[in-house]
């Protein structure tokens, strides 16, 4: 972490006072009773948590970040422009020839040109203008996400980042603020909410499969090394950046954000407190070390993050969550997606069930593949019945979950309905990252986790993304 980051946090947090008043005998504040008066003085109200807009017919999206994710969500919005769901309006991208291939990209489906906003790091703040745009759909590198997120909202725009939308303890507040004083909707795309095999999990819990939900297992673990130090697969490499200066889960969010809804987080329950670890680091570095390139040789003495954070994630019912984080390591893909409760229990990668039916029921073994064949057809969820045509039909991101996330964020907008995940969900998943770094530094210190709610986290609903628009 760059040593302004660092201060900027650990005043936030109290972090330096904790540490230097060890050897003094009064009780100093702890990290959280500082961000928990910053939350009280923010006067956040929970105001915008089933917040609901005017009805837009045409959803006007203006694309920030052309990149790898850009282009993939542009293929995403093909079909809902087709129907008259949405218009690109405008386009921005420092680098030209990813805005040429947008422009083609988009040339494709949709007969109106938008505006291209490029030319300077900071063209896109004129293309936030809601004579442009209504919706500033945000794919830039992670240091961009909360700037754009605020700067839209305060323009009058909704604001949909990619993940993780923030990662300080403060912008997370500010984003909640924002949302609340605009009435803007806010929303972090997790699009691992929408894949098939979590949603699945999600109606067998709503339909008590599990008994009483205990404990959950996530994870983003993806061999990310060569992506990272390739020379044009993240622009001027953002990504590798943030290795060389923070330690902690960096991406809490698509193993997180599905847990969430299992556990019903921020509708009946809430995370209260983490403690977090980060291992020594040795993959990435020994991967920049044997590269041709000077430059990066010399960074292999430069990584800070850990190659394996792990977070312990508790909640106010007593539930316990394991969290990781590894993009380094070789080992395939994983996002883990286990779930315990005191009927049934999910494993994922590959997908495993475990039904408890008794003490006759001959052990303790994964459901065979038919056994498990009949739960996935009795629970499979409505949304993704429902969708289940479009997306086969339309080659779609991710085996289907990217289109179902779009489709659902533009069709909330048409039809002015609240948006499946709000502001509080975006700025809590994001904010577990903020302090799983608080915390690595502070030694795997506890982190209490602060409400951004005011309260509202206590009233029990079922998870928006069970409606049926
Ligand atoms: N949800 C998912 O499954 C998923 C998958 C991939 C990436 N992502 C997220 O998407 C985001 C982008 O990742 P990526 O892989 O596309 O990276 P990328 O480097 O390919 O794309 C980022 C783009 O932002 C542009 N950019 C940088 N500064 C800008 C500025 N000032 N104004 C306008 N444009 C600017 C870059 O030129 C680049 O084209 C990241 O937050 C990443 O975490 C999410």
């Amino acid at each position: 972490m760059r040593r302004k980051d660092f201060l900027r946090m650990s005043g936030l947090l109290g972090i330096g006072g904790a540490l230097s008043s060890f050897s003094k005998p009064q009780t100093p504040p702890t990290p959280s009773e500082e961000l928990n008066s910053k939350i009280r003085t923010a006067g956040l109200t929970g105001g915008a948590f089933d917040l609901k807009s005017a009805p837009l017919e045409k959803v006007r999206i203006a694309l920030f970040g052309l990149g790898n994710r850009g282009q993939s969500l542009i293929e995403m919005l093909n079909w809902l422009v087709q129907e008259g769901h949405a218009e690109i309006t405008a386009i921005s991208d420092i680098n030209p020839d990813k805005v040429r291939k947008a422009q083609a990209q988009i040339g494709a489906f949709q007969s109106a040109t938008p505006a291209i906003f490029t030319g300077s790091d900071d063209a896109w703040q004129e293309a936030m203008r809601a004579d442009v745009a209504d919706l500033a759909l945000i794919c830039t590198p992670w240091e961009l996400h909360t700037p754009m997120a605020l700067h839209a909202m305060n323009n009058g725009l909704h604001a949909a980042s990619e993940v993780p939308i923030a990662y300080t303890p403060e912008d997370t507040v500010q984003l909640v603020r924002t949302a609340e004083a605009t009435g803007q909707h806010c929303i972090m795309l997790e699009n691992c909410c929408y894949n098939r095999e979590e949603l699945w999990i999600l109606k067998m819990i709503e339909d008590g499969v599990f008994g009483t939900l205990t404990h959950a297992e996530c994870a983003y673990l993806h061999d990310l090394r060569q992506l990272m130090i390739d020379p044009t697969y993240y622009e001027d490499r953002w990504r590798l950046k943030h290795h060389l200066q923070r330690n902690g889960n960096l991406y809490t969010t698509h193993g997180l954000g599905p847990v969430c809804m299992y556990f019903d987080i921020l509708r009946g329950d809430t995370l209260t407190h983490l403690t977090s670890m980060s291992s020594g680091e040795a993959a990435l570095s020994e991967a920049l070390a044997n590269s041709d390139d000077r430059k990066l040789r010399k960074m292999a003495s430069e990584v800070v993050c850990g190659d394996v954070n792990t977070t312990l994630i508790g909640t106010a019912k007593g539930r316990s969550i394991m969290l990781q984080f590894d993009v380094h390591s070789g080992r395939p893909y994983n996002r883990l997606n286990k779930v315990v409760g005191s009927k049934a229990s999910h494993y994922g990668y590959p997908s495993r069930l475990y039904v408890d039916h008794g003490p006759d029921w001959g052990g303790h073994r994964w459901l065979e593949d038919a056994e498990k064949a009949e739960y996935q057809d009795r629970y499979e969820h409505p949304l993704w019945t429902r969708l289940q045509k479009l997306v086969e039909d339309h080659p779609q991101g991710h085996g289907g979950m990217d289109f179902v996330m779009m489709y659902r964020l533009i069709r909330c907008l048409n039809l002015g309905e609240s948006l499946d995940l709000n502001v509080y969900d975006g700025a809590l998943w994001s904010l577990v990252g903020a302090l799983s770094e608080a915390s690595v530094a502070a030694g795997s210190a506890r982190m209490d986790i602060p409400d951004l709610t005011n309260g509202r986290w206590k009233q029990a609903a079922s998870h928006p993304v069970n409606r049926m628009l």
